[in-house]
Order: C-alpha cells, then structure tokens, then sequence
C-alpha cells in the first residue's frame, strides 16, 4: 500500500515536470557570455582616459548578467545595488515605480552604468534614471541584458543592449516568474497555459 501511495506520488511528480511550462532556449549561457564581452569592450572604450567606474546593479533579476558583464570591463569598477519594482506577482507591470533600496555610492560627477535585466514597458528604468540623473553623475547609461521595444509604453531607450526578444514572458538567467526560474543556465519564456 504504501509502495503504490509511493508510485502514485512519483507519477504525479513526473506528470507536473512534464507539464512545467519553460519554453525552448533562446539564448544559452555561452551567448550570452559573448554578448557580454562585446558590450564590455564597447563600454571600455565609450569611456575612453575613465578609469573609474560604478556599476549599479538592479536587484534581483539583473544579477547573472552583471556579474558577466563585470568581468569584461577592465576598469576599477565598484559595485552597487538597487532595488526598484513596478511589478507584483503578476506578468502585468503595475505602472507604479518604488524604490524598495536606494543604492550606497555618492553618484556625484561619477561614471555610472546601471545594470538591468530586461526593459519592457520602460516604466521602471524612465523613473530610476530621473532619480540617478538628480545626483549629477559625470556619465550615465544603462545595459540591459534583454529588450522588449514591442511592450514599450514609454520613450525609454537603453544605451547598451544584449539581445532584443519578442512579446514573450521571459525566464532564467535571473529572469523570474514569480520568484522562480532565475537559476536556469540559460534564458526561456514561460509558455501560455492553453
Ligand atoms: P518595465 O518597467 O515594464 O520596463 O519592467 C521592468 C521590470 O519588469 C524588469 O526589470 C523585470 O524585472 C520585469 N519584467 C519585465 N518583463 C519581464 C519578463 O518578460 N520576464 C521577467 N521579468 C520581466
Ligand atoms: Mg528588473
């Protein structure tokens, strides 16, 4: 009786594996290590005789990407972190921009590139760079792993972009549906429930 409780638990596990709902592959880890690369040496260069610079990485889902990108920018870099959120438990952004934690550095007349995981309405890096833009940095962009131009509700353009994606919910690499998928070596969409 209990081995067959047993099996009939594995079945079910098996079953909800089956139906997880992770898209196919768009882009693999070493994707987008390359994109990184590319994006580092351009950004080396956009800052010419700089050499300093501070990178302000948006928490959470930015994570992967930053510490990619990090490695590719031969500068003395610090390292900052800032939680901005418009979104709740939902695949719908709320249109509310908070700042949830303020990032540590004195931005003043510094270099700073602001790490993003993807912009999609725009809404939340349009409200976090009037912010920064207050404290008068030296130089201020933005590299965003992914872009989604198609969602756009706003005129936001970011500097620096890894790969553009379609109107697709986007997980992995750092990338979240509520809280889960960020740990996947590799960047997916969740697919819809039909
Ligand atoms: P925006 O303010 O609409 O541009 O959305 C920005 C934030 O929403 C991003 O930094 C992500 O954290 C989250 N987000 C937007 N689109 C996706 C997605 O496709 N997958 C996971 N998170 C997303
Ligand atoms: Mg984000």
């Amino acid at each position: 009786m209990a081995e067959e409780k047993k099996a009939s638990a594995e079945v079910k596990k098996e079953t909800a594996m089956e139906q997880e709902p992770v898209g196919k592959i768009l882009f693999t880890e070493e994707q987008i290590r390359a994109r990184a690369r590319e994006l580092g040496r351009q950004i080396r260069e956009d800052l010419k005789d700089q050499d300093e610079l501070i990178v302000v990485c948006t928490l959470k889902g930015a994570v992967m990407w930053m510490t990619d990108l990090v490695k590719e920018i031969p500068m003395d870099t610090k390292l900052d972190f800032v939680i901005a959120s418009s979104y709740g438990s939902s695949t719908a952004s709320s249109g509310v921009v908070t700042i949830k934690m303020d990032v540590e550095s004195n931005l003043y007349k510094k270099n700073v590139l602001v790490v993003e995981d993807i912009v999609d309405s725009g809404n939340t890096l349009s409200f976090l760079m009037e912010k920064l833009k207050e404290r008068n940095p030296r130089w201020l962009k933005v590299c965003t792993m992914l872009d989604k131009p198609s969602r756009r509700t706003t005129g936001f353009k970011a500097d620096y972009v890894g790969f553009t994606v379609d109107d697709l919910f986007i997980i992995g690499y750092g990338l979240d549906y509520d809280q889960r998928y960020r740990g996947l070596p590799y960047i997916s969409y969740l697919q819809s429930e039909n």
